[in-house]
């Protein structure tokens, strides 16, 4: 695969373009709408250039069908031409972080920590190439992925969503990521997305949206260096970040947005605010919208207010408070992308190639992400080598996320939060139905009470988090450190409800230690699987345990948990996160004093 995207230079069209279009067509370019809050007619009425899904946002009844339609609208009522509106088709933007996993029935692979700890960069390819596919296969045209986040503080409600805590394993994966997704910009392209420039992952106490305070060289060294890979893959899309540098947000960088990303990188794609991620440079929308535009900001997400935002943006313009270059700028790097992405050929999303794929949700694309889930799991005890378990062994399955694809695949799934249960994770198994099928003796007792030494020769215990995304996934001891972080913020912080306030699993779950205790008091062996979005502090329940594997979020595909405990294949994941020794512990591999528990690049084999 090239490192560059050999690609034709579209400067006349969108020259010639852009010297037609009138003011309000350019700030309607400029403006992405959520889809509960615009019409197709609005779209043509504002001359919208883009429209979300916000996490969860899903048209009708969820299916394919009932988002090609969407799409579908919404793309002619971009296209039908008068004397007030140019034909300039609308980009429809989705959340597929995990696989297109907003949606039933999509494969839905394991979150970014669990490929990180796969440590193989083909891999992830491979998987943007398929998630490409189920997100072709709704008509849709871009995605907010991949996330480059390099978390830094397992408290961060986003550490899934991160490769490593190591920029050298998210380096490694980006490019592939952006080759696999944008495919050469042809007709199996969806536009990717590096996300969140910049310093997401580096936050003060792991706080979302929070400060992270670094030298510059720091910013670069750990939090910058996977976006060059990126950029060197012609990556058409980058999102600013929520978090703020040194006391000052991102979302207002004139410095971090045009003087490093798009002047000394080079990057010449949109640059795309984050979810109304302007509101919190000022409580004066107008300002906020003059020092976001000012900052290099060529497309606002500005999911509800949008008519307010078109509204302050014609006022600014008319005061000459922004100018007119910077506006031709951010819309000529709108069109270019569109020109880039064949937009302007494509015919509308029904009667695109991949639309309504049959291959959407297919085996063929599970099992690439089935072998995703085994080679992500990371074996951390094995005692006695009670791993791999025999077939003819009489296996209790317990715990509560052991019959749960919803805890499985965790946050963006469905919903924005996640879902639990299997209802809603249409197709693929549980860990729980992928050891039926195996051995159909196993017997189920969510608790544990019904373990039996005399029935029972080992259990399966499916342990850890419930799903969450963002903010709510934080984990934060009290409310001093959102002040600490807070006071060195130039604007505002959206501090969303935490996940808790420990890192220590028997704190956040302490049923899961009961289940594990219940069993093993019993004399019967343990192997304990561990679902999670990040390393979690569980010594109590290593300790009970003879074997324990942290398999992340894996996603629908729980046969590829017991394709390993079975011994059909052999461990391969090692960590791509240290793992805390105590609750207060938080290193990173390389820092002074380096002593975790199981250190980065731990992960047994058989
Ligand atoms: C998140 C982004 C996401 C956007 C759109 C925001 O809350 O920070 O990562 O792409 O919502 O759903």
């Amino acid at each position: 695969m090239l490192d560059k995207v050999i690609h034709h230079d579209f400067s006349d069209e969108v020259e010639a373009l852009l010297s037609s279009m009138t003011l309000e067509q350019k700030i309607g370019q400029m403006t992405q709408a959520e889809r509960q809050e615009i019409s197709p007619e609005e779209v043509r009425e504002f001359h919208i250039g883009s429209v979300l899904s916000g996490g969860g946002s899903c048209p009708g009844n969820n299916r394919p069908a009932d988002w090609i339609s969407m799409c579908d609208a919404y793309w002619q009522a971009s296209m039908q031409a008068d004397e007030n509106h140019l034909a300039i088709p609308l980009l429809y933007a989705v959340d597929a972080i995990h696989g297109n996993a907003n949606v039933l029935g999509a494969t839905v692979f394991p979150h970014n920590i669990g490929l990180g700890a796969c440590n193989e960069p083909e891999l992830i390819e491979q998987i943007a190439r398929i998630t490409a596919r189920e997100i072709l296969a709704t008509g849709v045209d871009w995605t907010f992925a991949p996330t480059l986040a390099v978390a830094r503080n397992d408290r961060w409600g986003r550490t899934y969503e991160s490769y490593s805590e190591d920029p050298a394993i998210v380096s490694s994966y980006s490019r592939h990521f952006v080759n696999g997704m944008q495919a050469d910009l042809g007709d199996e392209a969806v536009i990717a997305c590096a996300k969140h420039w910049i310093g997401d992952g580096g936050t003060l106490h792991g706080i979302d949206q929070g400060e992270t305070t670094a030298s510059f060289e720091e910013l670069e060294k750990i939090h910058m260096a996977p976006y060059l890979p990126a950029l060197a893959a012609e990556v058409q899309s980058v999102m600013v970040s929520f978090n703020s540098w040194n006391g000052d947000k991102c979302h207002g960088h004139q410095f971090l947005v045009t003087e490093i990303l798009k002047q000394r990188l080079g990057f010449d794609g949109i640059v795309i605010s984050d979810w109304d991620g302007i509101d919190y440079l000022s409580d004066d929308p107008k300002e906020a919208i003059r020092l976001s535009v000012n900052a290099g900001i060529d497309m606002f997400m500005v999911s509800v207010e949008w008519r307010d935002f078109i509204q302050n943006f014609r006022e600014l313009l008319s005061q000459n408070l922004i100018s007119m270059s910077r506006v031709d700028d951010a819309v000529r790097r709108i069109l270019t992308v569109k020109y880039r992405f064949g937009l302007f050929n494509k015919p509308r999303p029904a009667a695109r190639k991949f639309s309504n794929d049959s291959q959407y949700g297919s085996a063929e694309h599970r099992r690439l992400a089935r072998e995703a889930v085994r080679k992500s799991l990371v074996l951390l005890k094995n005692d006695n080598q009670i791993l791999p378990l025999k077939k003819h062994e009489r296996i209790l399955v317990a715990g509560r996320n052991a019959d749960n694809r919803g805890a499985q695949c965790g946050g963006f799934t469905v919903e924005w939060q996640g879902t639990t249960g299997n209802d809603s994770v249409e197709g693929g198994t549980s860990v729980w139905e992928a050891i039926k099928g195996i051995s159909s003796a196993a017997e189920y007792s969510i608790d544990g009470q019904s373990a039996d030494r005399s029935r029972h020769d080992v259990a399966i215990v499916v342990i850890g988090e419930n799903p969450y995304a963002e903010g709510m996934g934080d984990i934060r001891a009290g409310d001093d450190v959102i002040i600490e972080a807070g006071s060195m913020i130039r604007g505002k912080m959206n501090v969303l409800e935490p996940y808790g306030s420990s890192l220590e699993l028997a704190e956040l779950h302490p049923q899961d230690l009961e289940t594990i205790t219940t069993i093993a008091e019993k004399g019967i062996p343990v192997v304990c699987v561990l679902i999670s979005g990040r390393p979690l502090v569980v010594n109590a329940e290593l300790e009970k345990s003879h074997a324990f594997v942290a398999a992340w979020l894996p996603g629908s595909e729980g046969q590829g948990v017991t394709d390993v405990l079975f011994g059909e294949h052999d461990f391969q994941g090692k960590l791509s996160f240290s793992w805390p020794k105590h609750k207060d512990q938080q290193q990173n591999v390389g820092q002074a004093n380096y002593d975790p528990l199981f250190p980065y690049g731990f992960g047994m084999r058989y």
